[in-house]
Formats: C-alpha cells, structure tokens, sequence
C-alpha cells in the first residue's frame, strides 16, 4: 500500500515513519525544502527519541521518502493525509485553518486516481465538511473520500504512543464513499494493530470533537490539580499524596496529576482555546474550558512571582539559573512553553538568568529576549547563581546531588516547579527549598 503525508513536522514524520517501519510506502512532502533536504540527508530536524533511527532505516529500504513535490507524493497514493500546523490564529483564538484547505485543494489538484484526504492535523468541528466542499468544488470529476483520524500522539513519547495506542478515532462520511474510506484506513492501520487497538469509527464531526473534548479534558484535569496544589501550600496538607489519593480512584486516574507550573505545548494552549471558541460559537459555552484556560495563563506569571518571592522581594543584581526550557522533557519543542512567561519576567525585575536546556537552546534562543546566557551543561548554568528554578523535569536535572548542587551556587534558593527533588535532602544539603503544594 502507498499513501503519503503532508507535512514532516511532529506528527507527519512520526506516523509517516511508523506506517513505513510495517511496511506501507510513505512519501512526505513539505512545503519547506531545507527540512526536506534534511531528511533526505537522514538528519532528522526535530527532537524526539527514536525517530531519526526510525526514518534513516525506512529511507534505506525505501520505503519511506521525502519530496517538496505534492504531485511526486499523491501519485498512486491510496490514502493522504493531511498533517500540516493549525495554529491559533491571531487575535481570535479559532484555529488557523489556512494550511489545512490551502493542502486540501492542492492534494485534490494534484490527484490523478481515487483516493482518500485524511486529516489528521487538529481541525475545529466542521472542518471535514469544509474539506468536502474544497475537493468537490476542485475534482468533481474524481472519488476522493475525506475522512478525519485525529493523532493522539505525545512528543517526547512519540513513536511508543503511535505503535501502541489507546484508540483509533476513524470518522467516515456516511454512505458508500465513507464505507470505501474505512475500509482503506482499516486495511493500513491493520498491520500496526492487529487486534489488540480498538478502532472506533464515528461519523467526522464527532472525531473531530473526541480529539478538541480529549484535550481539554486532560488540560482541565492538570489545572485541577494546580489550583489543588495551591490550596495544599495554604492548609498544609501534600498534593503529592492527595494527588495519588485520588489518582488510585479508578474513576479519575493517575495520569495527569502532577502539579506544576502550568501546561504549555503544541496542543493543550491551542486546542482549548479552539475548544471553547467552536462552543461560544454555537452557544454551548464550555465554561470549564474557559476557566482552565485562564487559570493556566495566570499561572504561568504567578510562577515568577514565585521567584521573586523566594528571592527576599527583589531580583535586582542576582543571577538566576533555570534548567529547562521546552515546555516538557524528551522534546525540543517550545511552543507555549512555561519558559517564554517566565524569563522575560524575572530579567524585567532585573535578574540576570543563565539558562540550559539538553535539546531546546537552538530554539528557545530566537524566541527568548538577547542577554540569557546559554550554558554548556547543567553545572555551568548553577555555577555562582542565587537562585536555581527546575522548570522542565529532564531526567539529567533530577539526577543532580543536592550537595554538589549547592557547593556550586552562591546562593541557597532553589524552587523546584517540577516537584522532582526531596525537600528533605535539599534542606540537608542547605538549600532552601519550595516546590509545588508540598509543605
Ligand atoms: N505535535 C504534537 O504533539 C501533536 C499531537 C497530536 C496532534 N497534533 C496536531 O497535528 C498537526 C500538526 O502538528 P505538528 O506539531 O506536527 O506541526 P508542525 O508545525 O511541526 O509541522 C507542520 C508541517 O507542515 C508543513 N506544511 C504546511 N503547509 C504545507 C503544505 N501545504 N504542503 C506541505 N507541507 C506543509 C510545514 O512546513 C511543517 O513542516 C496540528 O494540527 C497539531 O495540532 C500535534
């Protein structure tokens, strides 16, 4: 089976390179030549663990290819999938859904067989009925199908969560055309499932809902346990512990229950935001969503206020390190990462921040105002600060002695957002030490 892929970002180059590892011929097409040439170099231009040994080894067997050219990629491709960004779009928080049509109509230009568009990029509710309404007004004279399969995927876990997920969200058009889609999709997918994954087969609005309902759901339930963290540093009680407590409780879940400084990512921010947009919009405010969204907001400046605070009130003339800057470990994404509020924030109350990141500093540097200092390593970002702030939990960073760390620093203050490190060794070692809703 052939298909193709349109857009080698995150989500393009993991499942492209997923479905080549059993077997299918995937060629990726990207509008941006110099990732193209890359890939093509077997140089993988994002961070994700696993990837580049997965696309190097697809590309020698052949199976898996790149192209800038969108007609090279739909030929005799049986399925295309649609992969590109959908970006908030300036101003009103909708997502941009330029990139996704402008796709749509080239993949149904370029085509010369029947086939099936299948978005896999995340699209407001709606939108597959859109897509319908571009093919048709361009091929009507050829069978394509359109279908939604929303990805689930996580970075930094990417390729785990691709070959063994959850679910399978297929939404068809009903009818004959919508029957041919799945039968397709069902036909690719069969080879990375087998019968283990469950695949659930809606029509496309409600696909395009479970992914946007999904989301802010797990966005919701980490603001809960934020603002539950808050209320633990209050009343003295662990969040740590109440966090599990309820965790334990099969109704609710373990997952997604760790306090910190607030979610941030490619998704969560945009997709929330889309979320409760779509709902304002056909009068069903969501207004749960629209609290989580701002209470994440507020909290991601809170959180250097928190700085400021631990620092005695003033940052003036200290110097502030800060370990990690993507917005999650295993990933050198920055999208609404936690660190783009808070930098800016502590060097406007006059600190100066020396910062390290393992995979992120190339991107956090166009995007972080000039002056940071990037460091070579962990020791070297600590070494003489006042003050050290964990902000992304990177295995290396827990790894850190407590006495070496503090033999390294000038000053004792050490906020731990992360929540990673034992209070009680760090106070040992002579730090002091806060975290998140821990006393
Ligand atoms: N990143 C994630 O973890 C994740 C997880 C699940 C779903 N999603 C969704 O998947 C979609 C893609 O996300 P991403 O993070 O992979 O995006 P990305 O920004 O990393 O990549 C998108 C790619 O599409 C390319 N592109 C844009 N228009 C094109 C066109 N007309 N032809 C060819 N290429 C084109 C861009 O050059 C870019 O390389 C989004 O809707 C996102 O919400 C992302």
């Amino acid at each position: 089976m052939r298909i193709a892929m349109v857009g080698a970002g995150y989500v393009g180059l993991v499942s492209g390179a997923c479905f080549a590892e059993v077997g299918t011929e995937v060629c990726i097409v990207d509008t941006d030549a110099a990732k193209v040439a890359s890939l093509r170099e077997g140089k993988v231009p994002i961070y994700e663990p696993g990837l580049e040994r997965l696309v190097t080894d697809n590309a020698r067997e052949g199976r898996l290819s790149f192209t800038t050219d969108l007609a090279e990629a739909v030929r005799g491709a049986e399925a295309v999938f649609l992969a590109v960004g959908t970006p908030s779009r300036r101003g009103d928080g909708h997502a941009d859904l330029s990139y996704v049509f402008a796709a749509a109509e080239q993949v149904a230009r370029a085509a010369t067989q029947p086939l099936v568009l299948v978005t896999k990029s995340t699209v407001p509710v709606g939108t597959g009925r859109q897509v319908h309404e571009i093919v048709r007004a361009a091929r009507p004279d050829l069978a394509i199908e359109v279908a939604s399969n929303p990805e689930f995927l996580r970075e930094g876990n990417a390729i785990g969560d691709f070959m063994r997920p959850d679910r399978v969200v297929i939404g068809v058009e009903e009818g004959a055309g919508g029957e041919r889609a799945l039968a397709v999709l069902r036909r690719l997918y069969r080879p990375l499932y087998l019968i283990e994954t469950p695949i659930l087969a809606t029509g496309i609005e409600t696909a395009e809902l479970i992914k946007y309902a999904a989301n802010a759901f797990l966005a919701t339930k980490i603001t809960f346990i934020n603002e539950i963290a808050d209320l633990c540093e209050r009343v003295g009680a662990d969040v740590h512990d109440v966090a599990r407590g309820m965790g334990l409780d099969g109704r609710i879940g373990r997952k997604f229950l760790h306090a910190g400084p607030g979610y941030g990512g490619s998704c969560f921010p945009k997709d929330t935001l889309a979320l409760a947009r779509t709902a304002a919009d056909s009068g069903a405010p969501i207004r749960l969503v629209e609290a989580t969204i701002a209470v994440n907001e507020a909290r991601k400046s809170a959180m250097a206020d928190r700085v400021v605070a631990a620092c005695g009130g003033s940052l003036a003339g200290k110097v502030v390190a800060v370990l990690g800057l993507a917005f999650k470990p295993e990933t050198d994404d920055m999208r609404e990462a936690a660190s783009l509020v808070m930098l800016p924030r502590l060097m406007a109350a006059g600190a100066t921040v020396r910062a390290f990141d393992p995979a992120a500093m190339e991107q956090a540097r166009p995007l972080l105002p000039a002056g940071i200092h990037y460091a070579a390593n962990a020791l070297e970002a600590i070494t003489g600060a006042d003050a050290l702030v964990l902000l992304t939990e990177w295995n290396e960073f827990r790894a850190l002695a407590p006495e070496r760390l503090r033999a390294a620093m000038r000053g004792d203050v050490l906020l731990d957002l992360r929540n990673v490190y034992d209070p009680e060794a760090m106070r040992a070692a002579g730090f002091h030490y806060s975290s998140i809703g821990r006393p």
